[in-house]
Formats: structure tokens, C-alpha cells, sequence
């Protein structure tokens, strides 16, 4: 594990840095979209790249971490919407090239059980994006998750909608309690793992991630067991390493 600290925009270029590298040298590279804030300065400067320096995603594809279930289609806080807002509408990204784990299906088992074998039909995850969560999950994967988890349907913890009630107009009763995420098995599996966190909030879990031990309380900790993992941390974030 590979841990990094230094400003936001710095932690921004350095994440950007190790996908125009992939993409540079496999433009039809598979890529592993996260939401939430953390992500969103990586895609401004991806979106800059691809403007001003000529950065195509056009052969690329790209696998969404998690997704709310039961928010209609064109709610704007569906992960769906918010990739295609923050990143996959401005670059050239081809139609239907972004997948994510269907929040709407009527069968969300099948539904899961479909995303992952689109994930293995693709070839895998070449490079994925993650966050962290105040309580160590990553996507939503939330403590006392399974490590060796696939995509599932998962009821989301208080915390976390809390944590997420400012994206719903501060309203903690809008978040929905369920989603769809990948598992911790499903993101182990992807090539080369890219975690970015800023923030005081964060720093107990960056703690935990980096020096505490692997333990289902703390989902984030299985990531020590990853071959490939960069953790591009804040000075806040990284303030109890
Ligand atoms: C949500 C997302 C996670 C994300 C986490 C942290 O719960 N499902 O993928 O890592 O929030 O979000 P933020 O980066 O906004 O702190």
C-alpha cells in the first residue's frame, strides 16, 4: 500500500495521473467510477485533460461502485445521473459505456448477479476509483461486511445517511435506507485500487485503513491485502497516521 499525502488539487493530478497513464497505454481500459465528494476534483481535472490535452475516454468503459435502490430515473443524487453529470457527459465517453448496478430492477438479486458477470465479461476492473466513509466502508459496504462479498443489496446505516443527508437537501429521511454495491471481493478483484480521502472526518478511518488491523468492522482494512493500492490522503485526513 502506497499512501500519499498532499493537497486536494495535488491528490486530484496524482489520481488523474494514474488513469491518463492506463488510458494512454490501454484506451479501451475498464474503469471503476465512485461517487460521493471525494471523486469529484479527479474528474474536473480529467475533464480539463480531455479538453486542453486531448484525453479520450471514447474506447474506454466504466463500472459504478453502488447505487441507490428506488430513486426514479431522473432524480439528480441516482449515481447514475451524478456520473453523467460529474464526468461521463463531459468527456467522450461512448453511450452505454458506463454501467452501474440497477437501483430500479424488479429483481435486484438478478439484477446483481447480471452487473457482476458484466463486470467478468468485460474483462475485470483495471483501475478503481474509491472513497471512504467515516466508518471505514468503501462504496457501501458497510462494517461487518463479508470480505470475500459480491454485489448485493445492502441496508445503509444510520451514519451514512447522515453522512449523505447533504446531498438531499440536508434531509437525512430523503437518503434512501437500501442500495445495490459491489462487494468487497468484487472491488479486490479490480487491478489497481485508487482510495482518496480529505478531511478530519476521515481520519480515523484512514487510520484504521492504513495501520489498524484487517477487521470486518473497519470494511476499508481488507484493502492491506491488495497487491496494487494507492491512498492519496489530505494532511486532515492523514492527521492520526
Ligand atoms: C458514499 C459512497 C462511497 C463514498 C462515501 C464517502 O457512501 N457510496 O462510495 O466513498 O460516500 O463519500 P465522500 O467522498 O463524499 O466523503
Amino acid at each position: 500500500m502506497e499512501v500519499v499525502i498532499a493537497g486536494v488539487p495535488e491528490l486530484a493530478r496524482l489520481a488523474a495521473d494514474a488513469i491518463e497513464r492506463l488510458l494512454r497505454a490501454r484506451p479501451d481500459a475498464v474503469l471503476g467510477l465512485a461517487t460521493g465528494s471525494s471523486p469529484l476534483a479527479v474528474y474536473d481535472e480529467l475533464v480539463r485533460r480531455h479538453e486542453q490535452e486531448g484525453l479520450s475516454f471514447a474506447q474506454a468503459r466504466a463500472f459504478m461502485l453502488d447505487e441507490y435502490v428506488g430513486l426514479p430515473v431522473d432524480h439528480p443524487e441516482r449515481y447514475r445521473n451524478v456520473i453523467e453529470t460529474e464526468l461521463a457527459g463531459r468527456v467522450d465517453l461512448a453511450p452505454g459505456s458506463v454501467r452501474g448496478p440497477d437501483g430500479l430492477a424488479a429483481d435486484l438479486p438478478a439484477a446483481c448477479a447480471a452487473y457482476e458477470q458484466a463486470i467478468v465479461d468485460a474483462g475485470g476492473v483495471d483501475l478503481q476509483l474509491l472513497g471512504i466513509g467515516t466508518d471505514g466502508h468503501v462504496a457501501f459496504n458497510e462494517p461487518g461486511s463479508s470480505f470475500a462479498s459480491r454485489t448485493r443489496i445492502k441496508t445503509l446505516t444510520h451514519q451514512t445517511r447522515v453522512d449523505n443527508a447533504r446531498f438531499f437537501g440536508g434531509d437525512v429521511d430523503a437518503v434512501p435506507q437500501h442500495c445495490l454495491t459491489q462487494g468487497l471481493g468484487t472491488i479486490m478483484a479490480a487491478r489497481h485500487l485508487v482510495l482518496l480521502a480529505s478531511g478530519r472526518g476521515k481520519a480515523e478511518a484512514v487510520h484504521q485503513l492504513v495501520e489498524g488491523p484487517v477487521s470486518a468492522l473497519w470494511p476499508a482494512t481488507i484493502l492491506q491485502h491488495h497487491p496494487h493500492v494507492t491512498v492519496l490522503v489530505d494532511e486532515a485526513a492523514a492527521s492520526r497516521l
